[in-house]
Order: C-alpha cells, then structure tokens, then sequence
C-alpha cells in the first residue's frame, strides 16, 4: 500500500472527475435511447440526416409536410417511408441526446486540458473519446444511409463499447490521489478472471448482435406484428447465444465466491463484483424473457443497455484491481513535487 498521503492533483481536476462521470452516464443513456429506436422500429422516422425531413426540428403532423414527400424522401432511401409522428420523434430525441452527449464529450476534453503537466494519459483518453465520437456520428450517418446494414449497426455497437472504455479509464486515472490505491488478495488469479470475463462477455455481446442481426431479418420477413414467432425462427446463433451465458454466469459466481473469500464486504472491489453479478444475472433475465416472453418491446433496449453496464462494470473492477498500476504516475509526480 502507498505510505504517502495523497492530495488532489488540483481543483480544477475536481470539475473533470464529477464530469466525465456524468458524460459516461450521458453515453449510457445514448445506447438505451438507441434501443429504444429499434425495438420501436424507429430507425427510420428521420429518412434523412443530419435533418429529419429536411428539417432541423421535425413535424409533428403529414400535413405539415409536402403532398409529395414520400417521392423526396423515398426516392433518397430506395424505399417506402411512412411519416409516423411518434417514431419521428423517438429518432429525433435520439439525435438531439447524440449531440448533447458529443458536446458533454467535447467540455470533458477541455476540462482534462489541466491534466497534460500532470497526467497526460487524461487528456489524451479523452481527446480520443472525442474523435471517436465523431467518427461514430459519421458511422450514424451512414447507418441510415446503408438503410440499417448489420455489419454497420455492429460496428456502431462496438465503437460504443470502446468509447466508453476510454472514458472509464481516463477517468479512473482521473481519480490518482483521491482514491487510494489498495491492496489486492489474489490479485494474479482475479486478474486472470476478470480479463477472462471481460473477454467473453464481449464475445458474448458480438453473438448478441449476431442474434440481433438474425432478428432483424426475420422481422423483414415477417413484419412486427408476429413478435411471438420471431424467436423461433433464429436457428443457431441463438442456441449458441442462450448457452453462452450459463457459461458466463458460472464465471461470475467462481468471481464471486473468491472476492466474498478474500475482500472485506465494504471494500471496492467486493462492492464492485456483486454489482457485476447483479447485473449479469438481470441480463440473463431479460433475455430469458425476450426469448419466452414474446420478445417484448421494453426488454430489448434494457437487454442491450444491461450488457454494456455490465462489461463497463468489469473494466472498472479490472481497473481496480489494477489500482497500484493504474496511479502508478501520481505517485511518481507527487514524489517529483516533493524534490523539487
Ligand atoms: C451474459 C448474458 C448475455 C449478454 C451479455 C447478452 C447480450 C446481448 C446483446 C448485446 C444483444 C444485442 C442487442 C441489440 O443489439 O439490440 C443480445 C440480443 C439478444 N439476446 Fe442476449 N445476452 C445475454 C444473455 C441472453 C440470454 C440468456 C438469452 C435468452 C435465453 C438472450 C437472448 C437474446 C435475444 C433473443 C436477443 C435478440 C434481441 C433483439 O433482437 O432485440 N440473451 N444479447
């Protein structure tokens, strides 16, 4: 354990911490918003981008809208476009929380300016998360562009996951010298653990998406109002997706058992794990329910949202874990002051 006492990097890095909390939770709001635009099958109610219907707020009504829209709009998309008020605006509200999310992103990065003489990491992570969210607001454009191309939407999904990570980490180096580092009981084999669900349950999220991909078309096939036979037209990548998870959640309960073994209920670490579980074990739920239950609207955005949470959670606890590693500089830099 670290013997010095640590002080803040400075007050400015107060601001910093509380706000890049509050944008990743921004983010996190954006990723459910983006499930509740496609189990509403709202992808499609703004045809265009960056306007919707060629407006920068859209209507609320058809007639509002030229008698020819569906030729202007159809013809863009090679397809039919049906004016819906309210998936136009669900897709709107999406957007609008998109941009909110990018300008919180773009403060954040100003914030971790004061980082550089400090801790450069900090403002680096976060310039990225910035860039990246550009680009991923360019991958939303041709997301509709590409009238809502699998591979396109997976990719977005991934690049989601990967901000966030960023975030998470530029965040947690955020925290040197207020959160003290501790010492971790078996920290080979939890590492080991850790890396190994962080792993899997990505390659989890993948097949996810695969079943969602596999989803999609059969709701082409057979429109949406026979969400009780979806399920079983999926074949494989669903049986493959389904067992996957007991084999994660028996990962998580040996997780478990070792940090309820070895850490003291209050500490971080034993705090952070029963949040992962929990969370893991209402994602299998929901997706119980999803596959019995005739694939509820409501549970989908929740499905795709608890994943998230659920491996952000893990980054944070392999951060953790980690935390003599992870505000290794502090200690240097503070050591630094101290001579000179
Ligand atoms: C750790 C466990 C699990 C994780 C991390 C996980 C993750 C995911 C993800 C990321 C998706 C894609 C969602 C989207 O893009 O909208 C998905 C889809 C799906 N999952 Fe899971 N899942 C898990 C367990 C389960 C279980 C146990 C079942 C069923 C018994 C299940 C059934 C489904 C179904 C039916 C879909 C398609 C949903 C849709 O198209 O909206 N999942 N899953």
């Amino acid at each position: 354990m670290t013997s010095l006492e640590l002080k803040p990097i400075n007050k400015t890095g107060k601001f910093y911490r509380s706000f890049v909390v509050f944008t990743i939770l921004s983010v996190y709001l954006l990723i459910l918003a983006g499930g509740i635009v496609r189990s509403t099958g709202s992808g499609m109610g703004c045809p265009d981008w960056p306007k919707c219907f060629g407006m920068w707020i859209p209507p609320t009504d058809a007639s509002q809208l030229p008698a020819d829209y569906q030729t202007i709009f159809g013809a863009k998309l090679k397809g039919e476009v049906e004016f819906n008020a309210v998936k136009t605006w669900i897709e709107y509200a999406n957007r609008l929380l998109g941009a909110l999310t990018g300008l919180f992103i773009l403060v954040a990065t100003i914030a971790s300016v004061r980082y550089l003489r400090k801790d450069a990491v900090v403002f680096y992570c976060t310039l990225s998360s910035l860039l990246l969210t550009g680009f991923q607001g360019w991958l939303g454009s041709k997301v509709v562009s590409s009238e809502l191309s699998p591979s396109m939407v997976t990719l977005h999904m991934l690049l989601a996951i990967v901000i966030v990570f960023v975030l998470l980490y530029a965040m947690a180096r955020s925290y040197a010298g207020v959160v003290r580092d501790q010492e971790t009981p078996n920290k080979p084999l939890l590492n080991r653990l850790v890396v190994l669900i962080v792993g899997l349950t990505l390659t989890q999220i993948l097949l996810g998406t695969q079943v969602r991909e596999a989803m999609d078309e059969v709701i082409m096939k057979m429109g949406y109002n026979t969400r009780d036979a979806w399920v079983s037209q999926l074949g494989l990548k669903f049986y493959i997706h389904r067992s996957f998870s007991a084999l994660i959640l028996l990962l998580h309960l040996g997780l478990g058992y070792i940090v309820l073994k070895n850490h003291p209920a209050g500490s971080l670490i034993y705090k952070m794990t029963m949040a992962i579980i929990g969370s893991v074990v209402v994602e299998i739920a929901t997706g119980i329910t999803l596959a019995y239950l005739g694939v509820p609207a409501l549970a989908q955005p929740i499905h795709l949202t608890l994943a998230v949470v659920a491996v952000g959670l893990q980054f944070v606890l392999l951060l953790a874990i980690n935390s003599d590693r992870v505000f290794k500089h502090s200690v240097r830099h503070q050591l630094q002051d101290v001579l000179n």
